[in-house]
């Protein structure tokens, strides 16, 4: 039986989640439209946050109710400071990110335009001064968690966290796919669970689709894969068998960090024993409530939200 871990507070969490990978500072832009070169607009509405793949799958894992913990570099930056006080305040522990004085922190610029997919413009900044040896450090640690998810992070950085847990997931983004695409193509066999949204599932595979796509990436040898489809709901690749759920159709007002929680939420969900189509329907409903709200750390649902999504919608108990 698992045993339940006692924090300090008085809680109990019933498991661990490490998150591995980027922490940015989100500046987020809501307008019409694209401008015109040297016209200036108004936003319709604009927020600075925290964000980063891995910071948003810690936030989103504290949200619903795993103890959780970052391993990320963050810059000895203003932004930095700031950033550390909001992942403590969100309930993840930070005893693990490292801060790099002379270094800014990782800074994405998010225009998202009425009616399109957002575009994203990031400057890495501390973010690539994780490594390996980072890792190596943090073994007792990874060893310790119920589940180690990766995500944004360099190949050479996966390679050192499946070396010390197998079992890893890895999201990681179309950034490091279009740079690595063959280490990380070669990196899929010894990956645990791979999560994907469609673009990605397309580009790491040469393929269209996602039939095609997700049996031919599961060739490569990875325990399971998760395909974030969108309105068009997820897709999974589990033990030879595929598994399709509809996305919950809802008004899309902000799509970021809702690909974070789906993960954050489908792994608790197996870590649970559920069966791969209820964690789809959990891990939709999750991502159907963020992408319904405008801001991503205060927009990640809690359990219950999500189960009575999840039930409302599919009409079935997880
Ligand atoms: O996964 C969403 C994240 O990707 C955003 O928060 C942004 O920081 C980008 O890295």
């Amino acid at each position: 039986m698992k045993s339940l871990i006692y924090l300090s507070e008085g809680f109990r969490r019933e498991m661990r989640f490490v998150a591995i990978g980027n922490a940015n500072v989100d500046i987020k832009i809501f307008v019409e439209r694209i401008p015109n070169p040297d016209e200036s607009m108004d936003a319709l509405a604009a927020s600075v946050s925290a964000g980063g793949a891995a910071s948003n799958f810690a936030i989103a894992a504290a949200k619903i109710g795993v103890e959780s913990h970052i391993v990320a570099c963050l810059g000895g930056d203003n932004l930095g400071r700031i950033y550390l006080e909001t992942l403590k305040r969100c309930g993840v522990n930070t005893s693990h990110v490292k801060v790099v004085e002379g270094m800014r922190t990782g800074l994405v610029v998010i225009l998202n335009v009425l009616g399109e997919d957002r575009r994203m413009i990031e400057s890495v900044g501390a973010n690539d001064e994780l490594t390996p040896s980072d890792i190596f450090d943090r073994r007792d640690l990874l060893t310790s968690a119920d589940e180690v998810h990766m995500a944004s992070v360099r190949p050479e950085i996966a390679e050192s966290v499946l070396e010390v847990r197998k079992d890893a997931s890895w999201d990681p983004g179309m950034r490091i796919i279009r740079r690595y695409r063959s280490e990380v193509w070669s990196l899929l066999s010894k990956t645990g669970k791979l999560f994907l949204n469609e673009r990605e599932a397309e580009a790491i595979s040469g393929e269209g689709d996602p039939l095609t796509y997700i049996t031919k990436i599961a060739s490569k040898g990875p325990n399971e894969v998760i395909v974030k489809m969108g309105s068009r709901g997820s897709l999974a690749w589990v033990e030879g068998e595929i598994y399709k759920v509809d996305a919950i159709p809802v008004k899309v007002v902000d799509t970021t960090g809702a690909g974070d929680i789906f993960a954050a939420v489908y792994l608790r969900a197996r870590r649970r024993g559920y069966g791969v189509e209820d964690c789809l329907r959990l891990a939709n409903a999750a991502s159907a409530i963020k992408v319904s709200r405008p801001s991503t750390v205060n927009g990640m649902p809690n359990w219950d939200e999500i189960q009575t999504m999840s039930l409302m919608f599919y009409g079935k108990r997880a």
